[in-house]
């Protein structure tokens, strides 16, 4: 058993879980967690958005919201961090307490609803840190203010203060804790967005693709629709999934019943359902990231093999630790070659018939 599971593990689950993840975000920005040696093999590395991507594990929104923890969290051994989501204007979020742990069921509940300090300090944050780690591969995922009624605009501005330091651009339309952001994945809504949203990065000096960020509760017209329209504004990229707010299965945990998106090992099956949708409704034409679930090297595998040109994982780090990507990203690296695949772009979505 590793020293994080044994010792720091309890100590942190011994707090309240919003607490510990303010006390883990404050270390990071200090820079106090060790950095772990990233897996180096060129299986893994693969061309993505037209970025050479050292491996596939990245870290998901919503650790990291304010960009406060960049440096630290790119040292334990992911292939990119996604920051955010992020809003206009500073706000606190839903009232607390809004995050729990089922650990029975490798699960989180959370229904924080974009707490954030804004996006003047998150922009500030990530201009200083990309100015001194060019190589690094940095994801800012935008959101709107709940009290926003013209939600564009608040993409629009959000796309207008980070296109000059994001490598990628999330516009996240997927969070169940702001109400009427999923009906922004609605075809009609989605066109407008999408219009307004490539109308401002046209007019930015740097251009980062434009990545759309879905929800697992989605049935199969909604992601056919979804992935028709994609393509029709040559969107750059699309993650699979978000949080859900189905209470599919048979959850243990005694904080099963709490409102909000649910995260983690009982998200896997529904958020790969829909990456394997995304993919076939695409064509295999728009690169996907895939998240939602993924706990080991298996898990990152399934991914691949339906669809994912990358993976993320939020949960997973909550349980496993600073370890997480680089145990992942070993175990992949084994099951891609004992499949005899060259390079991991030669094994996704090779189990979605296209
Ligand atoms: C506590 C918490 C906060 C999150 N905040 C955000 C967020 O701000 N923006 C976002 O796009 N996704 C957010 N997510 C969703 C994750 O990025 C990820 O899509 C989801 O948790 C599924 O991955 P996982 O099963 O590996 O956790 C959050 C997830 C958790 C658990």
């Amino acid at each position: 058993m590793t020293i994080f599971k044994r010792f720091i593990r309890p100590a942190l689950f011994s707090l309240e879980a919003e607490k510990s993840h303010n006390l883990v975000i404050r270390l990071l920005k200090s820079n106090l967690v060790p950095a772990v040696k990233a897996i180096d093999d060129p299986i893994l590395s693969s061309v993505v958005f037209g970025r050479q991507f050292q491996n596939p594990i990245g870290l998901a929104a919503g650790f990291d919201k304010n960009a406060a923890a960049i440096s630290n969290l790119y040292r334990l051994g992911f292939g990119f961090i996604e920051v955010g989501t992020v809003t206009p204007r500073p706000q606190s979020g839903n009232p607390k307490p809004r995050l729990f742990r089922l650990s029975e069921d490798d699960a989180i509940i959370n229904s924080l609803g974009f707490n954030s300090e804004g996006l003047e300090v998150f922009r500030t944050r990530l201009k200083i840190y990309k100015e001194n780690s060019v190589d690094s591969i940095v994801g800012a995922n935008i959101g709107k203010n709940k009290d926003t009624i013209d939600a564009a605009s608040d993409y629009v501005t959000g796309v207008r203060l980070v296109a000059e330091f994001a490598d990628y651009i999330v516009v996240n339309i997927s969070s169940p804790n702001t109400p009427g952001l999923r009906d922004l994945q609605k075809k009609s809504n989605l066109q407008h967005l999408l219009g307004a949203v490539l109308e401002e990065r046209a007019k930015a000096i740097r251009q980062p693709p434009i990545v759309l960020k879905f929800s697992p509760d989605l049935d199969d017209q909604e992601v056919k629709e979804i992935a028709e329209t994609a393509s029709q504004f040559n969107i750059n990229g699309l993650i699979a999934t978000n949080t859900t707010i189905e209470r599919r299965g048979s959850l243990k945990s005694p904080n099963k019943e709490m409102e909000g998106g649910l995260s983690g090992r009982p998200l896997m099956d529904s958020a790969t359902a829909v990456l394997r949708l995304l993919y076939r409704y695409t064509g295999g034409q728009i690169p996907i990231i895939g998240g939602g679930g993924v706990f080991s090297g298996e898990d990152a595998y399934c991914k691949i093999r339906s669809g994912a040109s990358l993976v993320q994982i939020y949960t997973a780090f909550i349980y496993k630790g600073p370890y997480a990507a680089i145990e992942i990203n070993s175990a992949l690296s084994s099951l891609l070659k004992k499949d005899g695949f060259q390079n991991i772009s030669d094994a996704v979505g090779v189990d979605v018939p296209l």
